[in-house]
């Protein structure tokens, strides 16, 4: 599809004012809040990738280094032939290693799903020299991605959906569940579902990967509002925010937040709506919980899935859960 073509023109024109209505709506609640799924437009993204490379920040090679060394393992758990979904195409830096233990076995096709068009081609960019894997990206929700994957699904072939990053632990719990419910919806039994989990740690570990002394991390949540200014005519002044990463213990999540430096009012054009600050008030940007390994297999259960295998690396807390889609979903 060109970019100017008129469906991806009404397309964002569609998303914007969605963008509108969800910053008016969170900027008008006690505890400020803008969704975190508004951090990631074209810088975001970009600084979220720096991220995964700041030493304070283990996740993201943990995950990597799972999948690298177990690829082969959880292949072999899955009979052939094997078609993969991948939930957010990432940068493809951690899927190769599965995409090439499938395709020593057979020629594997690979459905990057993603709304962001950047995202899929950079994915097809890093994979393209994968010998017999051909990638199908579709610009689309997880869960609309998810259907158009099914309806191409050959007879026989068994699909496995790849959700890394623990990006799962961005949903409150009781969303998180509904999010499972809905993907084992589009699945058939025997299906596979690979789970990427953060998993608790010390806060001395925890609390600097989301406060990261280079900086980058404060600069990738700021740039949420520095997106609001450019994509919806708003007046935020940087400046007057402070980055901050919170733990809350009892719901073992890390927040973070912008804190207010300032008493002050912000106008947002576009979402016909000004917004005044208290100093020390904050914008809640995210929340990322952190898993027990035992909560997994429970929460796979309550959403028709069986958790059959988990894999944990040994330096960073974090594991890879293989749940396979059961016959009598709940
Ligand atoms: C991409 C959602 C997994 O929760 O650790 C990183 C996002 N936020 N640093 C995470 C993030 C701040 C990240 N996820």
């Amino acid at each position: 599809m060109s970019r100017t073509s008129p469906l991806r023109k009404f397309r964002q024109a569609e998303e914007l004012s969605k963008f509108a209505l969800d910053v008016r709506q969170g900027l008008s609640q006690t505890q400020k809040e803008i969704p975190s799924q508004y951090l990631y437009d074209q810088v975001g993204t970009a600084l979220f990738e720096a991220i995964t490379y700041v030493p304070e920040y283990g996740l993201t090679r943990a995950d990597e280094r799972l999948l690298r060394r177990h690829a082969g393992a959880i292949v072999d758990h899955l009979p052939s032939p094997v078609a993969v979904a991948e939930l957010g195409s990432g940068t493809g830096r951690k899927t190769r290693w599965i995409l090439e233990a499938l395709a020593k076995r057979q020629p594997v096709t690979y459905f990057p799903i993603d709304i962001a068009p950047t995202a899929l081609a950079k994915c097809r960019q890093e994979l393209a020299e994968l010998a017999g894997v051909s990638i199908v990206g579709l610009e689309h929700s997880y869960v609309d991605g998810l259907r158009d994957v099914v309806s191409r699904r050959r007879d026989g072939q068994t699909l496995l959906v790849l959700f890394l990053g623990s990006t799962i632990g961005n949903f409150e719990p009781h969303a998180a569940d509904r999010f499972l419910t809905d993907i084992r919806r589009c699945l058939l039994p025997g299906d596979a579902l690979l789970l990427g989990t953060d998993l608790e740690k010390a806060l001395s570990v925890v609390l600097p990967a989301y406060d990261d002394d280079a900086g980058v991390t404060a600069a990738f949540n700021l740039n949420v509002l520095a997106r609001i200014n450019r994509e919806l005519h708003a007046d935020f002044v940087l400046k007057n925010f402070r980055h901050e990463a919170r733990y809350r213990a009892r719901e073992r999540r890390v927040e973070m937040h912008l804190r207010s430096t300032t008493r002050q009012t912000v106008r947002v054009r576009d979402a016909d709506f000004t917004c005044s600050l208290q100093e020390g008030e904050t914008i809640w940007t995210e929340a990322c919980h952190k898993f027990r390994l035992e909560e997994i297999p429970a929460m796979a259960t309550r959403s028709g899935f069986a958790c059959t295998w988990q894999w944990v690396d040994a330096d960073w807390p974090f594991a890879e859960n293989l749940l396979i889609a059961m016959s009598h979903p709940n």
